[in-house]
């Protein structure tokens, strides 16, 4: 049988609605429900090897090729900012970056702004062109945290229910861009593994497609 597939998932809030869709289409996702400290997973059909990882490092592993697919947050993507083929938008894990803050204070009106986020990247693009000062602080979560305690004068950081600004007295100065859950795949993985590959890519389009019509 063809060596299989290896498939880096992001741990965290989109891991549940991946393993569904995954479901959804017929792929055995099934071990990676079982609770155990392993780190690599395979289908019992031996088509698919699963890795569950942090999300930053899913775009890492497919770069390199250790994974042939991923699937991740666009708002990671654009963070890790690597060269990967961005195949589809799964439709899930909607959410916004935006800048938030206390409204009140008007802190983007700052000759000097203190950010905090995990997306330092995405951050330093965004205030790159502006005519204030800035200073970014690399956070690991927790972000809201920053204008509560003084540390920073706003955030740059997803919002998805708007729960977490709103049980701080944080609002949304600026959006930036919306995000959803993306599949990723390597470069050379698409052309050296495509007969594979590209049935999984189908697969997955025809059930989002299906849900989107509410079939
Ligand atoms: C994310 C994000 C916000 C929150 C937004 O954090 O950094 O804090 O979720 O979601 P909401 O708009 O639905 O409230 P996450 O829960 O991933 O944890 P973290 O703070 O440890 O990064």
């Amino acid at each position: 049988m063809a060596e299989a597939i290896t498939i880096a998932l992001a741990k965290g809030r989109l891991a549940e609605q991946t393993m569904e869709l995954m479901e959804s289409m017929g792929m055995d996702v099934s071990p990676l429900r079982e609770k155990s400290r392993k780190l690599v997973f395979e289908s019992a059909d031996g088509k698919y090897r699963y890795i569950m990882v942090k999300p930053s490092d899913v775009p890492t592993y497919v770069d390199h090729g250790v994974a042939d697919v991923g699937v991740v947050g666009k708002d990671t993507l654009m963070e890790e900012n690597r060269p990967l083929y961005e195949m589809l938008d799964l439709g899930f894990g909607a959410c916004r970056i935006c800048v938030c803050g206390y409204a009140e204070q008007e802190p983007l009106k700052k000759a000097h702004i203190r950010v905090a986020t995990k997306y330092t990247g995405i951050a330093s693009q965004v205030f790159l062109s502006r005519l204030s000062s800035i200073e970014i602080i690399k956070l690991n979560g927790s972000v809201e945290l920053g204008p509560i305690i003084g540390l920073s004068d706003v955030i740059l950081d997803i919002v998805e229910s708007g729960a977490t600004l709103r049980a701080n007295g944080l609002a949304v100065l600026e959006e930036i861009c919306t995000c959803s859950a993306r599949l990723v795949v390597n470069r050379v993985s698409l052309k050296t593994k495509e007969a594979r590959i590209r049935p999984l890519i189908d697969g997955l389009r025809a059930e989002i497609e299906k849900r989107r019509d509410g079939k």
